[in-house]
């Protein structure tokens, strides 16, 4: 686990720097301007959600882009992920559009392609978060919405971790019969035109669990009390990817913090953060809640090694 100088203490933290970057703050600013700051291959993992388009406004000085401008706007961040993201590293983003005048918009679509056209970075996957609840759509054509969408980039495809025995979860009955009968396997169709079953899969359920699949059922932030930033996610969804896709210790960062969801998060999980945040209302926020959650998880055995 690579160590960072701890360069003094204040009022009983400690100070590490990455860079020019104290770690564990969130830094106001642009993200755009500050993500150059970053060295090179020093990130371990970058989990957010960015403001979307044509939604809500984060302060009067802050500008919403509409869907046309948004791609080219956060394609600059991608590019510099491409760059400071470690190669062992991955990019989570919680991202999600919207349908007006009849339409849904294809702005999501749009970045990603270019994302992957443009940048370097690789998509790993796509994940559905499917939202417990949500409000009931108007109209009658169309159907109640109740998914965002989470997209996994890498640098290196082959090099980037995963530690997915952290994040197994108990099979179901059905999956546990499946494996009493003696094959499981999907028919396949020889040059033949026979079929034969194939053995895809293992005969054993593994005995940590099965592996989690591509759709979530994390809680939406309505499930959150006390709250004052208009749109945190639940830190379920930073919780799951930090626990998959980091060791204790590494630097996670979050580029729009918000009222510090990733921050609290990687206190209780012994990670290191980064946040940046152009709004100062809410670096206040998040630093508050930074002071809660060093207090709520003091007992954590190895929390005093980096906070
Ligand atoms: C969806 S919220 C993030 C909420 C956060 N995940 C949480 O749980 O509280 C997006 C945040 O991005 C910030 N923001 C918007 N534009 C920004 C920019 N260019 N640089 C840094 N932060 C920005 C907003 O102030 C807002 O707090």
């Amino acid at each position: 686990m690579k160590k960072h100088k701890i360069l003094y203490k204040t009022r009983g933290r400690k100070k590490m720097k990455l860079g020019n970057f104290d770690l564990n703050k969130t830094h106001l600013g642009d993200c755009m301007e500050l993500a150059k700051k970053l060295p090179d291959n020093s990130i371990d993992l970058v989990v957010t959600s960015p403001p979307y388009a044509d939604t809500v406004s984060y302060g009067h000085k802050v500008k919403v882009f509409n869907s046309e401008e948004y791609v080219n706007w956060f394609l600059e961040l991608f590019k510099e992920a491409q760059r400071f993201l470690k190669p062992t590293g991955s990019f989570i983003l919680n991202i999600n559009d919207r349908a007006t005048n009849g339409e849904r918009s294809t702005y999501v679509f749009e970045l990603v392609y270019r994302i992957v056209k443009e940048t370097g970075l690789k998509m790993f996957d796509r994940y559905i978060w499917f939202k417990k609840s949500a409000l009931p759509m108007p109209g009658e054509k169309r159907l109640n919405d109740r998914i965002e969408y989470i997209f996994h980039f890498v640098k290196d495809t082959k090099k980037f971790k995963t530690y997915t025995d952290r994040v197994r979860v108990p099979y179901k009955e059905v999956s546990l019969k499946r494996f009493k009968s003696k094959v499981h396997g999907n028919d396949i169709i020889l040059p033949d035109g026979t079929t034969k079953l194939s053995q895809r899969g293992s005969s054993k359920p593994h005995p940590k669990g099965a592996k989690p699949i591509t759709v979530f059922r994390f809680d939406t932030c309505s499930a959150l009390r006390g709250l004052k930033h208009p749109a945190p996610y639940h830190p379920q969804l930073p919780e799951f990817f930090i626990k998959w896709l980091t060791d204790e210790g590494d630097i996670v960062l979050d580029p729009f913090m918000g009222g510090g969801t990733t921050a609290e998060v990687c206190i209780k999980l012994n990670r290191k953060f980064i946040g940046f945040d152009i709004n100062p209302e809410y670096i206040k926020m998040s630093e508050e809640r930074v002071k809660n959650s060093i207090k709520k998880y003091k007992s954590n055995k190895n929390l005093k090694e980096f906070y």
